[in-house]
């Protein structure tokens, strides 16, 4: 579909180089997301301020049939923000503000355009937190955050980005504002309708405000570094942990060696153990009564380490020590310089077979490309692996389709689903009937048709039907 020249100049009049960029004007950053894929100037860049210039502006591209791509701080990286050539990108970084923070209650009402890490703040100052948490932070914004329902390393306590909201003001394809502001813990009253925006990846609404939830901050933190003899020993110590920290349990990362070393030896950062060992697993307790964390902390050590779970592990005895026992895990910044153009994974699979998949994907790997580096590692405590591929010889062009088709194979045989946390996008598209049935998606698309039915939110990803298939 393409925009006819006069259309765009009808937009600019209409909202005027306040709201609206157009053509090469729009700044660079706005031509991709960090999925990686191609850049793409889009016709016009629009910046509203307000919901009604939301509204506005959305009821033009509905009734003009033009395309729309929502994007907050651009750090998705399976590509639901990324533009193309023939539509209007619409950036919701100019509302960010932060409306109210009310400490009884435990919420925070802000605009999409809110940074996390800015909402993070304003709750640390206030005395609680911001359970939602994520590599992303100093540049992801709320509403994009919220519409990928994103997960990071606390997951395990404090649940998906989807978790955390109370209430949600959306704007429509046709520009129908839905206000659904609550701020209550409880309210029954009929359908959820938030939750049909959140993780919908900008296809059925643009979410402008949201109102969060917020926890009372945890009084201390104590963290283990932890080498076992393999994945299924690591997988068993999840099981203990559970049991010995119950909710203190705040974050469970595991690094098979294929992660662990080269990304160790790729960027030069220290290990924290001498002895090489099957699986290094990094847990994290949060507490509130003085050294209740670091107590449980350390017996869980002292039972895993009696019981074979554990082969050598650390604690952490100051927050840099701390910084230092995550430094690998927190790598993933640099791919690019040690491996090269990647084909990552955010793949789910059941924690009982987690350990024997990362043995077929990686032996299959290996199998069908000698040469290959697969690279695993993941938030294993809420069921989710990553999982990185460069192929040396291949450079710019890794045979990502082969790979795909190959991970995603052994995903589906394990009943697992090709997403656990980075969404669908435009990357993973092909795959989406890998996990859910054609009645499921069926069903998504009446939403999408329901709620979108010029197809104008997103085209082409996720869900969204084909392009050439939207109704004129
Ligand atoms: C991580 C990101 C890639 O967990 O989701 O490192
Ligand atoms: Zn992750």
């Amino acid at each position: 579909m393409t925009a006819p020249a006069d259309l765009i100049t009808r937009l600019a009049d209409r909202f005027g180089d306040r709201i609206i960029t157009t053509g090469a004007a729009i700044p660079e950053r706005y031509h991709h997301d960090w999925a990686g894929l191609p850049p793409a100037q889009p016709l016009a860049l629009a910046r509203p301020e307000t919901t009604a210039e939301v509204s506005a502006l959305l009821a033009f591209c509905h009734d003009a049939r033009l395309p729309v791509v929502p994007q907050g701080g651009l750090t998705g990286i399976s590509g639901a923000a990324h533009p193309d050539a023939g539509c209007l990108v619409l950036s919701l970084e100019r509302m960010a503000a932060i409306e109210a923070l009310d400490t009884e209650a435990g919420t925070l009402t802000a605009g999409a355009g809110l940074v996390l890490e800015t909402a993070q703040r304003a709750a640390a100052d206030a005395g609680l937190m911001l359970g939602i948490d994520i590599g992303a932070r100093g540049s992801c914004q709320l509403g994009g955050v919220l519409a990928t329902n994103a997960g990071g390393n606390n997951v395990i306590r404090y649940g998906m980005a989807r978790d955390h909201v109370l209430g949600l003001e959306v704007v429509l394809a046709d520009g129908t504002v839905i206000d659904g502001m609550n701020a209550m813990l409880k309210n029954n009253a009929g359908l959820d309708l938030k939750q049909l925006f959140i993780g919908s990846e900008g296809l059925l609404g643009v979410i402008t405000r949201c109102v969060l939830r917020l926890h009372p901050a945890p009084s201390e933190r104590a963290t283990a570094f932890l080498g076992c003899a393999g994945g299924d020993a690591a997988v068993a110590l999840l099981g203990a942990a559970r049991q010995a920290l119950g909710p203190m349990l705040s974050s469970f990362e595991v690094m098979w060696p294929s992660f662990f070393h080269t990304m160790a030896e790729g960027t030069g950062l220290g290990v924290p153990l001498d002895g090489r060992h099957g699986a290094y697993v990094i847990v994290e307790a949060t507490g509130f009564g003085p050294g209740a964390a670091q107590g449980a902390l350390e017996t869980l050590f002292e039972r895993a380490f009696e019981d074979g779970l554990v082969e050598d592990g650390i604690l952490a005895g100051s927050l840099r020590e701390e910084r230092a026992l995550w430094a690998v895990r927190e790598s993933p910044a640099e791919y690019a310089t040690v491996l090269g153009p990647i084909i990552p994974f955010d793949i789910g699979l059941p924690i009982a077979r987690m350990a024997e998949a990362v043995t077929v994907l990686e032996a299959g790997i290996a199998a069908r490309w000698p040469t290959a580096r697969a690279l695993s590692y993941g938030h294993i405590g809420d069921s989710n692996l990553h999982l990185v591929v460069n192929v040396p010889e291949a450079g710019a062009n890794q045979p990502e389709d082969a790979v795909k088709a190959f991970v995603y194979g052994v995903t589906r045989d394990f009943g697992g689903t090709v997403s656990a946390e980075h969404g669908i996008g435009l990357i993973k598209r092909d795959y989406l009937g890998y996990s859910r049935s054609p009645a499921e998606i069926a069903l998504m698309r009446r939403i999408k048709a329901a709620l979108d039915p010029h197809a104008i939110l997103n085209p082409g990803k996720s869900f969204a039907p084909d392009p050439e298939e939207r109704q004129p």
